[in-house]
C-alpha cells in the first residue's frame, strides 16, 4: 500500500498540521437584540440562551463577549412602536442608534459594529419594505434603507447590512452615504437570502412575522443557485464589501459557490434555526451540544465562508482557545 491516510490522522500533533481550515475568533460575528426601556435583558422563549437587552444592559453582554474573544457584533433592534414607515429604524432615537451610540461610548473602536439594515422589525405588517397594496414597492423602499443606513452611521456603525432583499439596495445605500460622506462605512449585504423556515426562532424573537403573506416575492427560492450568483454579483456591481449567504447549513453548496464566482469576502450567517435545533436536542440529551457547535462552525468555514455570524459565536471561540477547533 503506497498511500496510506491513516498517516495524516496518526496523532493530534499530525492532525494539527493537516487541518485545512483554520478558525479564527476574529472572523467571528455575535447579533446583539436590542429593546426600548431599562433595567430590561429578556431571554428569548424560541432562542433558549439569548435574550433582548435595553440599552442600559448591553454592557455586560458585550463585556462577557470581549472576554471570550468575539469583539464585532450585528445589532438588531425592536421598537417600542410600530408603523407603515418602520421610523423607529432611521428616527435619530430608534432603538438601534440609541445602542450604536452606548457601546460606542463604552467600548470605543475596541468593538467593531454592524447595523441590520431592514423593515421588518418596524413595519406594522412585519414586512421589509413600503407598501404598495399587498406588495412591497422596491424602488420607495430604497430611500428608507438609504436613511436607514445614514441614521446607523451617524450613531456610529462601522457597516451596515441590507437584509431586505430589494433590489439595488446596495446601490442605494451606498450612494446615501457617500452623499452624507460617509466614504468609510461599509456594506456587508445580504447578497444571497433565501426564503427559509429557519427565520422562525428569530421572527418570533423580534416579533417580525409578517402580518399577512410571505417574503417569497423579495427573498430567493431555496431551488435556485444560479440566481444566487446573479444576486452575488449584482451586490458587487453595486458597491457591497462583503456578500453574506443566509441561513448556512441547508446552503452550504452555495457558500462554495458563491465563494469560486466572486473575489469579495464571503460571509456565512448560521441563523437562529440553526441555533435553536442545537439548543433543542442538546437540551434532551440527544446530542452533545460542544461538539455539534463544532462542527457546524467548522463547516461553514471549510464551505468558503471567511467569516461568520452565529449565535454561538461565544461558544466557538472559546472552542478555538481550548484547540478543540480552528
Ligand atoms: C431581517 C432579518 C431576518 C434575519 C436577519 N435579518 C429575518 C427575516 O428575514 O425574516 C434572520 C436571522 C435569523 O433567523 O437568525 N430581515
Amino acid at each position: 500500500m503506497l498511500s496510506r491516510g491513516r498517516r495524516l490522522r496518526h496523532n493530534q500533533l499530525i492532525r494539527d498540521l493537516n487541518r485545512e481550515t483554520r478558525i479564527s475568533a476574529k472572523s467571528l460575528i455575535f447579533p446583539l437584540f436590542v429593546e426600548h426601556g431599562t433595567g430590561m435583558s429578556n431571554p428569548l422563549e424560541t432562542m433558549p440562551g439569548q435574550s433582548r437587552y435595553t440599552v442600559d444592559k448591553l454592557g455586560p453582554v458585550v463585556n462577557s463577549l470581549l472576554e471570550a474573544g468575539v469583539n464585532k457584533f450585528i445589532l438588531f433592534g425592536v421598537p417600542e412602536h410600530k408603523d407603515l414607515e418602520g421610523s423607529d429604524a432611521w428616527s435619530d432615537q430608534g432603538i438601534i442608534q440609541q445602542a450604536m451610540r452606548r457601546i460606542r461610548q463604552e467600548f470605543g473602536h475596541e468593538v467593531y459594529l454592524i447595523g441590520d439594515v431592514c423593515m421588518c422589525e418596524y413595519t406594522s405588517h412585519g414586512h421589509c419594505g413600503i407598501l404598495d397594496g399587498e406588495y412591497i414597492d422596491n424602488d420607495k423602499t430604497l430611500e428608507y434603507l438609504g436613511r436607514i443606513a445614514v441614521a446607523q452611521a451617524e450613531a456610529g456603525a462601522d457597516m451596515v447590512g441590507p437584509s431586505g432583499m430589494m433590489d439595488g439596495q446596495v446601490a442605494a445605500i451606498r450612494r446615501a452615504l457617500d452623499e452624507r460622506d460617509f466614504l468609510e462605512v461599509g456594506i456587508m449585504s445580504y447578497a444571497v437570502k433565501y426564503a427559509s423556515g429557519f427565520y422562525g426562532p428569530f421572527r418570533e424573537a423580534v416579533d417580525s412575522a409578517p402580518s399577512f403573506g410571505d417574503r417569497r416575492s423579495y427573498q430567493m427560492d431555496m431551488h435556485n443557485k444560479r440566481e444566487a450568483l446573479r444576486e452575488a454579483k449584482q451586490d458587487e456591481a453595486e458597491g457591497a464589501d462583503i456578500l453574506i449567504v443566509k441561513p448556512a447549513l441547508s446552503y452550504l453548496d452555495i457558500i462554495s459557490a458563491v465563494k469560486a464566482n466572486t473575489l469579495l469576502p464571503v460571509c456565512a450567517y448560521n441563523v437562529s434555526g440553526e441555533y435553536s435545533m442545537i439548543e433543542a436536542a442538546a437540551a434532551k440529551g440527544y446530542i452533545e451540544k460542544e461538539r455539534v457547535i463544532d462542527e457546524v462552525a467548522v463547516s461553514c468555514f471549510r464551505a468558503g465562508a471567511q467569516m461568520l455570524i452565529s449565535y454561538h459565536a461565544a461558544e466557538i471561540a472559546t472552542a478555538i482557545r481550548a484547540g478543540r477547533i480552528g
